[in-house]
């Protein structure tokens, strides 16, 4: 696990307290829930790429589906719902239905994506990263939106923002 992802997880790990369950909507290889697992209770990742399901490692008390976040189940319930770089990656419209979904299925909601850094390199390198990703036009369109802005629009309640420990990022959570 590259070192910034793992201060990324540390961060949200600290928000969340220990025996809970947790769905994670758009989780990869599932980086987040194999380093929560020791402290929760269950942990159910989420994503559309099959391939990614396919790597994330099982422990005893995960569980990995294929899933669209825009159509989440909504007979879930969860303490935590947590979404990690995934909202960026969506168009607006999926970036809509999955906000208004998270509404549903957890009592807290922890979404960590990118803001603009002051740095113009930085956002220059996140910008190279994200057409390598293939996902550069619904960054852009995100980028300018804003999360608060997309959040304000959304079922969810907005009840802190927290500063990221790098200036790309930030922690919203909701309600
Ligand atoms: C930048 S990756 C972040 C992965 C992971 N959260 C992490 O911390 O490494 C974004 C993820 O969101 C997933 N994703 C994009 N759209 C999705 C959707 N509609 N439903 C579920 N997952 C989605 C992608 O497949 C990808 O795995």
């Amino acid at each position: 696990m590259g070192f910034l992802m793992k201060t990324i997880y540390n961060q949200v790990s600290d928000l969340i307290s220990v025996g809970s369950s947790v769905i994670d909507v758009g989780c990869g290889k599932g980086k987040l829930l194999i380093s929560l697992s020791p402290k929760i209770d269950y942990g159910l990742g989420i994503d559309i790429s099959e391939r990614k399901v396919k790597i994330a490692n099982k422990k005893n008390n995960l569980k990995f589906k294929i899933e669209d976040s825009s159509k989440l189940n909504s007979s879930y319930s969860f303490d935590y719902i947590t979404s990690i770089f995934s909202i960026h990656t969506m168009n607006y419209v999926n970036q809509m239905k999955t906000l208004n979904n998270f509404s549903e299925i957890a009592t807290n909601k922890i979404i960590v994506d990118f803001v603009k850094s002051k740095s113009r390199l930085k956002q220059q390198l996140i910008c190279f990263d994200e057409i390598l990703a293939g996902h550069y036009s619904a960054y852009k369109t995100y980028i300018d939106e804003g999360m608060n802005s997309l959040i304000k629009k959304s079922k969810l309640n907005l009840i802190k923002e927290i500063e990221g420990k790098y200036d790309f990022y930030k922690i919203w959570i909701c309600n």
